[in-house]
């Protein structure tokens, strides 16, 4: 896709975020621990999404889903799916095929599941958007602890045990994935597992809403995840929470436009983004159904220092985002990654548009400009760097073209450009002309 965009003009108005990815796809995984019917709601419409249900179908499972808002609606309700997973009368598979595995790092976590319900699996290497060596090492470690045998052949993981038990499980780092992987594996080991130092993001609470309604007893707090499993679990109907870092982007491009705009979502789970706003001088209100940004230019914010961080730290998939404003805001910003390695595919594209910037180690150092100017540019590696550079456009004198070959931002937003022309942005999209000769269109 190629995203058209002629800034200048301030946002306004009403939106309501899409459904959560990030709570979507390990609740779709969640559905294997179970042989009874899942219906999940409020699922975004996203190609991560789509994989997942492929990988459940190989899987041995049925899934159908329908549209849950209609289209006459407008785009700033965007559209969202109810999925209802369900058993088929069919052996299920241990195995699911490499290719969409390796499209999405999420895919990884069904590895668990499936050892606990059949005693093997067999699950390639994960993919996902190249930020880094995203290593799983320490989902494995947890599987072992549990008495998982592991052996990596090729590319792809092996797992066998005949039987799993409950574990104490320290992770050395609290990660997302492992800490979600480890969790649902745990639900259907009987007996009290505890995983420490856990992610806290909110999207593994949300996944631990979804399992305690299947039946599974699970307690958590900032240090530790006690989880007392089941030989079974039931099926359950659970709305995912809204996308906070949907949220967060439209949060920034409000800001930096000078807009005036109510983003409707979950604001406490916004708190690491909209604290480090406040502290910049972004006039944000926390109202009981989402975040209000009101109008303001960037020339009265301050420069800030960011270090990004797990939950309730900074998040990494607001950096990219983040960094058009720090651009325009007067002064010396710095935003230093922490948790992914190699987070700044925007760095040489928002220099193309004016940004004075400079990438040091894991550092970019931004000195603030009074304008960005209209370029033509590329979204390369990272969803996030992609939706930075559509922001960046939103604020710049004169015309931007984001060329998105390999539709990262359609990763993470499933309308972006509709949802900013909602609240008035002057953006249109046109497919890629590699991917039009794709499609036989010439
Ligand atoms: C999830 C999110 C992603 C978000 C990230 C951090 C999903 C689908 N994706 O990714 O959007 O940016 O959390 O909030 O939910 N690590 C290891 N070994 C492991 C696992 C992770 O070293 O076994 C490292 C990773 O390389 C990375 C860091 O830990 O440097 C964070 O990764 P993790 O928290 O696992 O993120 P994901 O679950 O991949």
């Amino acid at each position: 896709m190629i995203y058209l965009i002629r800034g200048g003009r301030p946002l306004a108005g009403e939106m309501t975020v899409q459904g959560s990815k990030n709570a979507a796809l390990p609740a779709l995984v969640a559905t294997l621990v179970t042989d009874e019917e899942v219906r999940l709601v409020n699922i975004p419409r996203l190609r991560d999404v789509a994989t997942l249900t492929t990988i459940l179908r190989s899987l041995g499972k049925g899934v159908e889903s329908t549209t849950a808002v209609s289209s006459q609606l407008s785009a700033t309700v965007t559209a969202t799916d109810a999925i209802r997973v369900f058993p088929l009368d069919r052996e299920p598979s241990g195995k699911p095929p490499t290719e969409p595995v390796r499209a999405i790092r999420a895919s990884f976590l069904v590895l668990g599941p499936l050892l606990a319900r059949l005693g093997e699996a067999e699950v390639a290497l994960p993919g996902g958007d190249a930020i880094g060596l995203r290593p799983v090492d320490l989902h494995l470690r947890g599987l072992q602890a549990m008495g998982a045998e592991i052996s990596l052949q090729g590319g792809v993981v092996r797992a066998k045990a005949t039987r799993l038990r409950p574990a104490e499980i320290t992770l050395s780092y609290p990660s997302v994935g492992a800490t979600e992987h480890l969790l649902m594996t745990a639900t259907l080991i009987p007996g009290r597992t505890v995983i420490h130092n856990p992610a806290q993001e909110p999207e593994v609470g949300d996944l631990a809403g979804l399992l305690q309604q299947m039946g599974a007893g699970i307690r958590i707090s900032s240090t530790q995840i006690e989880i007392e499993g089941r030989a079974a679990l039931n099926g359950a109907t659970y709305a995912v929470i809204p996308d906070r870092l949907c949220a967060g982007t439209f949060v920034i491009a409000a800001a930096l436009t000078g807009g005036n705009v109510l983003v409707r979502c979950h604001p406490w789970h916004l708190r690491p983004l909209t604290g480090t706003l406040t502290s910049m001088g972004v006039q944000i209100h926390e109202q009981s159904e989402g975040i209000r940004v009101s109008p303001q230019s960037c020339r009265s914010y301050q420069a800030v220092k960011i270090e990004t961080r797990p939950y309730p730290g900074f998040p990494t998939d607001m950096h990219p985002p983040i960094v058009p404003l720090l651009s325009l805001t007067p002064g010396e910003s710095r935003v230093r990654e922490t948790v992914f390695e190699d987070r700044f595919a925007y760095a040489p594209e928002l220099r193309r548009m004016g940004a004075d910037l400079d990438v040091w180690g894991q550092t970019v150092i931004l000195r603030g400009v009074r304008a960005l100017r209209g370029a033509e540019v590329r979204a390369r590696r990272d969803n996030r760097a992609g939706v930075a550079l559509v922001l960046a456009g939103l604020a710049a004198e004169g015309t931007t073209i984001v060329h998105d070959e390999e539709d990262h931002i359609l990763r993470g937003h499933s309308d972006l450009a509709g949802t900013l022309r909602e609240l008035g942005a002057e953006i249109s999209t046109e497919p890629c002309v590699q991917q039009a000769h794709d499609r036989g269109v010439h």
